[in-house]
């Protein structure tokens, strides 16, 4: 069976190019990429998508007058696709708690710290700013709560005293591409067992 998976953006995806990558040259087997959501026009995401032949979708915020109906017609379209897994690869925007449950432990993020630690926005610079000396990425099942959802991979990062928000941010970029990648392969290879907030690995 082919795993339906389904992308939302709003920027450069670069963690959506990882798992087209993978797709592509067989790391990844039996999924495919149904389709790519942006809330934003000049997302670079949906370049990267037309280049591989996936159709790319905008769908205007200006044309909804609530959040539940803009995730309504996002919702209608991820039925319509067939999507079985849906990925938030750089998504800005708030989802309604309804657009989550349809999709529990079937909605993944990545998320540019070790969570708990730096939720929200800039992680990397709240990091820095923090005085960790270690950071990383964080996998993650999407529940209703911000960047609180079961974990599923973490990888780390050492922040450097000569770090600013744009190396690390650089660095931690190429261990999220790896860690997403990572993730939705387990996912599509049916390794992932979720029990409460504890996401194990079958082996
Ligand atoms: C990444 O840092 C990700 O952790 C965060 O948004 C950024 C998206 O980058 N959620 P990209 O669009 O995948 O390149």
């Amino acid at each position: 069976m082919t795993v339906k998976i389904s992308v939302l953006v709003s920027g450069r995806g670069t963690n959506l190019q990882s798992v087209i990558d993978a797709i592509e040259n067989g790391e990844i087997r039996n999924a495919e990429i149904a389709c790519v959501i942006s809330d934003k026009k000049e997302a670079y995401a949906l370049q990267r998508a037309e280049k591989h032949g996936i159709a790319g979708i905008f769908v205007n915020p200006a044309d909804f007058s609530s959040r539940q109906e803009y995730d309504q017609k996002v919702l209608e379209i991820l039925k319509e696709k067939g999507t079985d897994l849906v990925l938030l690869a750089g998504y800005m925007r708030i989802i309604s708690d309804e657009l989550i449950n349809e999709f529990k432990n079937k909605m993944i993020n990545i998320h540019p710290s070790l969570l708990p630690s730096f939720k929200g926005l800039n992680a990397q610079k709240q990091a820095i700013e923090y005085g960790v000396k270690m950071t990383g990425c964080t996998v993650h099942f999407v529940e209703p709560d911000l960047d609180a959802g079961p974990v599923i991979l973490q990888k780390t990062v050492p922040i450097l005293e000569s770090d600013t928000v744009e190396t690390l941010t650089e660095r931690l970029l190429v261990e999220e591409n790896k860690a997403y990648r990572e993730a939705v392969k387990l996912f599509v290879d049916g390794k992932l067992e979720v029990d409460g907030r504890i996401v194990k690995i079958k082996r």
